[in-house]
């Protein structure tokens, strides 16, 4: 646990033991210059306490770097709450609304939104303790509803800046995709990507996903270790993190990946292991980022839905368009130029 913290370059994390159903809280604050910081809430099981506490530092600081590219006027932080092997679900809404409190105490140096594990109905729960600090309520309760499809939307425009770049045509007509994770971002991107004539396989853990695109669509979908290997024209994470590593970024048979989910790097040296192996990499807390500006976008600044999707689709094709560009004329990778803009933006 020491070394995780001296590595993490964050500011600080409250951690909470849940007595009553065993579960651990993280909130990590990445950093609070702006006075207040915005990140999901994550909840699920880890294999113990370390790993969750890694989850919630490193997803922090992909937060960071995201609202940095939004420029919201939040800093980066995030939740984990980490459930143990035998949580009661009865339990549920009472360590929602304790955590809620958590929230509350904070005072509005931290604002949450939903994510894995946790959905529109859940920020409802949290918000009767936690109000007014939670986004992506029910929109019966006056919120903006869950961030997935606003995220799939923000990927998707940015799939097309990608293909543009590499095939030298941005529509995803026939283009053969493979989204890894049919949640509730992998979802919508296919819905999406089904009516830009995209052809679509996919690969999900859950049974209900797996019936529901396989059996009602009719889709193709591979079991979740060959998702790597599949001839493709875009490989999508949008599951966990960790995905592209030393060990399946030789498999990879696609041009580009791009997809929704948070950290899809194991370690900082993949983006350059990605670059030589001559795939396109859209960084993923840019290429990402629509959920957060969606949301927190309709929430703040009072936007439409038809507002929120256009301002989601201009934002991540301008800086995907400058990525690229970067990443071109310096001959860097797609990472490496969007911590540039990033780091620009954090200090203007
Ligand atoms: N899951 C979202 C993300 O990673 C978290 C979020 C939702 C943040 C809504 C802010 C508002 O970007």
């Amino acid at each position: 646990m020491e070394s995780l913290l001296k590595e993490w370059n964050g500011e600080n994390v409250v951690i909470k033991y849940d007595h009553a159903t065993g579960a651990w809280i993280f909130i990590a604050l990445y950093s609070t210059k702006l006075n207040q910081t915005a990140g999901g809430t994550r909840m699920k099981s880890y294999p113990d306490f370390q790993a969750a506490l890694q989850d919630a530092l490193r997803l922090s600081e992909g937060m960071a770097y995201k609202l940095a590219i939004s420029g919201l006027g939040f800093g980066g932080a995030k939740a984990v709450i980490s459930l143990p092997p035998d949580f009661d679900p009865q339990s549920r809404h009472d360590l929602l609304r304790r955590y809620g409190q958590m929230i509350q105490n904070l005072g509005g140096l931290f604002y949450t939104g939903s994510d894995v594990g946790t959905s529109a109905s859940d920020m409802d729960i949290i918000a009767e303790t936690g109000a007014p600090y939670v986004f992506g309520r029910t929109p019966a309760a006056g919120g903006a509803g869950s961030s997935g499809p606003a995220t799939a939307l923000g990927v998707f425009s940015g799939m097309q800046i990608a293909c543009e770049h590499v095939f030298g045509d941005r529509s995803l007509n026939g283009r053969r995709v493979l989204v890894q994770g049919a949640g509730s971002v992998g979802s919508a991107l296919i819905e999406h990507l089904r009516s830009a004539g995209a052809d679509v396989t996919f690969s999900d853990v859950d049974e209900g996903a797996i019936c529901r695109f396989r059996d009602d669509l009719g889709l193709q979908c591979v079991p979740g270790e060959a998702a790597y290997s599949v001839e493709c024209d875009i490989f999508a994470p949008c599951a966990l993190g960790g995905v592209l590593n030393a060990a399946t970024i030789p498999q990879l048979k696609c041009r580009i990946v791009a997809g929704g989910a948070n950290n899809q790097l194991a370690e900082p040296e993949d983006a350059e292991r990605i670059k030589q192996r001559g795939i396109l990499y859209a960084p993923d807390y840019v290429i990402n980022v629509g959920g957060a500006i969606g949301i927190v976008g309709m929430e703040t600044q009072g936007w439409t839905k038809a507002r929120m999707e256009s301002e989601v689709i201009a934002e991540i094709q301008d800086v995907m368009q400058q990525i690229l560009e970067t990443a071109a004329a310096k001959d860097i990778t797609t990472e490496a130029a969007a911590r540039q803009i990033a780091e620009k933006r954090l200090s203007a």
